[in-house]
């Protein structure tokens, strides 16, 4: 067998989500199949990266009130010990907010740009003119067009399913401000995806690609024609700045596969590996993506497309998977099945079950999966533990306590032997085809015939009876290689359990072919148990932590709050007269850091006052705006001159400086009591 150069990639994790069980499932399965490849010798690295850019995280962020590259460093971390968690073996897990991957971006569009692929017109977008930023049309929500359902996002109604763009909505607001947006124009820069048709109808058609069911897919959208892609965003954006332009940024999805090749260009300088030889054209080394159904357009469209007239090598593969149910039905907080890996694993719970479950699920089709709460404890606690466990803990106390925790030095004669070897071809087969389930069943059939081997020669029996000890020790010492060679098969699915029979059989890290040998007169040590059975309560304690956290999210979070002044009575409070003022005029304080001038009409005259609110507001912005003032505060005499009231703004702990405005319909100079 030749060995392979193999690169495998999963899709990259937003920065401003937790990861939950639905996402386990794609780190579980790619995990699984590099762990093969790695165990079959070939070399095989798996690099993935947290995606950093967008708009969403940039508002993820300030509502934080830290930097984004702050936010996506702390996701960073926490993606990496969910991860770790779960035993997903990354090579490298990076960053698209590197070097690596603006470098290799930049050179991308440089080259695409060079060979004509790149093109640019003026668009009209909707513009969030408090925030002084374009806004994604998930930022911005109104009343349905058709049925007036309220607080529906620019691209469908929940309510009545109508489906319409941004614009159409009535009374928009966006959902970071609350202002009303405008249409502004502004130019963005193009992919012409268009110009690669043919390449990429080829691409997607030449065997071993895509999946089928991808295929036709992408008949349909090739039927629908290919469309220009705007891959640029105006400023503000967290992402990386495009040569030449000023003020624009590449689209997140733009950078972000570029970071499959910046986690693995930042492996492979640390290791040596040489980065052109996986990325040139005529690489030799494979290359397989791993990703949900829902990203198929970026990464068998857009992707290949990039690579291919930036000249580089195109994925061998993308294999496609769908999505998670749990129950039979949508992950949801309201059910507690919106389930985050770190909840699972807080709860107690062996990653490895889920890592099982999932594996005997799994096959090649982009079907979704279903996680059956009930079936999976079962299904752990009968195969794992009942049936494969069981065959160790059956045969290893014998060798301890009978045999001085050595093995024979020959093993009975048995056809099981020959079987169990005989399956590595199949085995590797189905995993290799990424046809999880099928392997598993084929291991747990093994298992079976190995439990009724136990069941037939029955050690316990054996071993209360005089002069049988060499059958006994033949026996166990059998029922042991068996479970190694079982072992070697699950070692893909089961990294850390393998490891722990790897200590128990004081043996190195198993590979593929040692299914082929037999370990016979070697000592191996005493038995601790490796694996417990999942306890039913354990599930439904997870599934009411995952319904009270859910809920303890929804309310509004805990902000420290200012404590409260000493009571007043009324009287006390009216004496503060408050108005409805218009600022009719708001202008810059020549040396003043902090403060904005502002001219208020209080209906029969205007006032003069400083407000120390220059941080959060531009003059321009407020003008025509209606505002509450104290007005029968003294007047006080300032460098800058007379400041007759003062006008209310909310503030906190944090940054942050909020003028009061009233209710449409007040009026300047009504009284607020
Ligand atoms: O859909 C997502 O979660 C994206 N963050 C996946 C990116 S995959 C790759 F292209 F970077
Ligand atoms: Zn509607």
């Amino acid at each position: 067998m030749s060995k392979r150069k193999i690169l495998v990639t999963s899709a990259l994790p937003y920065a401003n989500a937790a990861l939950h069980l639905g996402h386990m499932v794609e780190y579980v399965q790619t995990d699984i199949w590099a762990r093969f490849q790695k165990m079959r010798g070939h070399t095989c690295y798996y690099c993935c990266a947290t995606d950093t850019h967008g708009t969403p995280i940039m508002i993820s962020a300030e509502k934080q009130g830290i930097s984004p590259k702050e936010l996506v460093e702390r996701m960073h971390d926490v993606q990496e010990a969910d991860f770790k968690g779960f035993h997903i073996g990354f090579d490298n897990f990076y960053s698209t907010d590197s070097d690596e991957t603006r470098e290799l971006s930049y050179e991308i569009y440089r080259r695409l740009r060079a060979d004509g692929k790149i093109t640019s017109r003026v668009i009209s977008q909707l513009f969030d003119p408090q925030k002084q930023m374009f806004l994604p049309d998930r930022f911005v929500k109104g009343e349905c067009p058709k049925c007036s359902a309220k607080d529906q996002y620019g691209d469908n109604c929940e309510v009545c399913g109508a489906t319409y763009g941004p614009t159409e909505l009535k009374n928009p607001y966006s959902t970071v401000s609350g202002a009303t947006p405008e249409l502004r124009e502004s130019e963005h820069f193009f992919f012409k995806l268009g110009d690669c048709e043919e390449f990429l109808r080829h691409w997607t058609r030449e065997a071993g690609r895509l999946q089928p069911e991808a295929a036709n897919k992408m008949n349909e959208w090739f039927e629908a024609g290919l469309q220009d892609w705007d891959i640029s965003r105006d400023a503000p954006y967290f992402g990386f700045e495009i040569p030449d332009a000023p003020g624009k940024y590449f689209y997140v999805w733009l950078d972000a596969p570029v970071g499959y090749m910046g986690s693995s260009k930042n492996l492979f300088d640390r290791i040596g590996e040489d980065f052109d030889a996986w990325w040139k054209v005529d690489s030799d080394a494979e290359l397989y993506h791993f990703i949900g159904k829902d990203i198929l357009y970026f990464h068998a469209l857009f992707w290949p497309a990039m690579l291919k007239y930036s000249g580089y090598r195109t994925p061998s593969a993308v294999n496609v998977h769908g999505f998670l149910t749990v129950n039979g039905q949508k992950m949801s907080k309201s059910r507690g099945t919106g389930i985050t890996a770190r909840e699972y694993l807080d709860a107690g719970l062996n990653p490895e079950w889920l890592r099982y479950y999932y594996a005997a699920k799994l096959n090649s089709k982009i079907e979704d999966a279903d996680l059956a709460l009930d079936d999976f404890v079962l299904r752990v606690n009968s195969d794992l533990v009942g049936k494969y466990i069981n065959i160790a803990s059956r045969a290893a106390g014998f060798i301890a306590k009978r045999f001085d925790g050595r093995l024979a030095a020959a093993l009975p004669d048995s056809a099981l032997v020959a079987k169990l070897q005989g399956a590595a071809q199949s085995l590797a087969d189905s995993f290799e085809a990424r046809e999880y389930s099928r392997a598993v069943r084929e291991i747990m059939a093994l298992t079976d015939e190995v439990n009724q081997y136990v069941d037939q020669v029955k050690p316990w029996e054996l071993a209360k009876q005089q002069g049988r000890d060499a059958e006994l020790h033949g026996a166990c010492s059998l029922l042991i290689n068996l479970f190694r060679i079982l072992t070697v098969y699950l070692k893909p699915v089961l990294p850390k359990l393998a490891a722990d029979v790897e200590a128990f059989l004081a043996v190195a890290p198993l590979q593929w072919d040692d299914a082929q040998t037999l370990l016979l007169d070697h000592a191996i040590q005493p038995y601790q148990h490796l694996m417990t059975r999942i306890d039913p309560k354990q599930v439904e304690a997870l599934v009411e932590a995952n319904k009270q956290n859910a809920a303890a999210a929804a309310a509004p979070a805990g902000p420290k709050v200012e404590p409260l002044a000493p009571t007043i009575n009324i009287d006390d409070f009216a004496k503060l007269d408050l108005r409805i003022a218009k600022i009719v005029d708001c202008k810059h304080v020549e040396g003043a850091e902090k403060l904005l001038q502002l001219t208020l009409d209080l209906g029969d005259h205007t006032r003069n006052v400083f407000s120390g609110i220059k941080s959060a507001y531009k003059p321009e912005d407020l003008v025509g705006k209606l505002t509450v003032m104290v007005a029968n505060l003294a007047p006080r005499k300032m460098k800058f001159g007379l400041s007759e009231g003062m006008v209310l703004a909310a503030s906190g702990e944090g940054p942050g400086l909020y003028l009061l405005e009233p209710h449409a319909g007040a009026q300047p100079g009504m009284r607020v009591s």
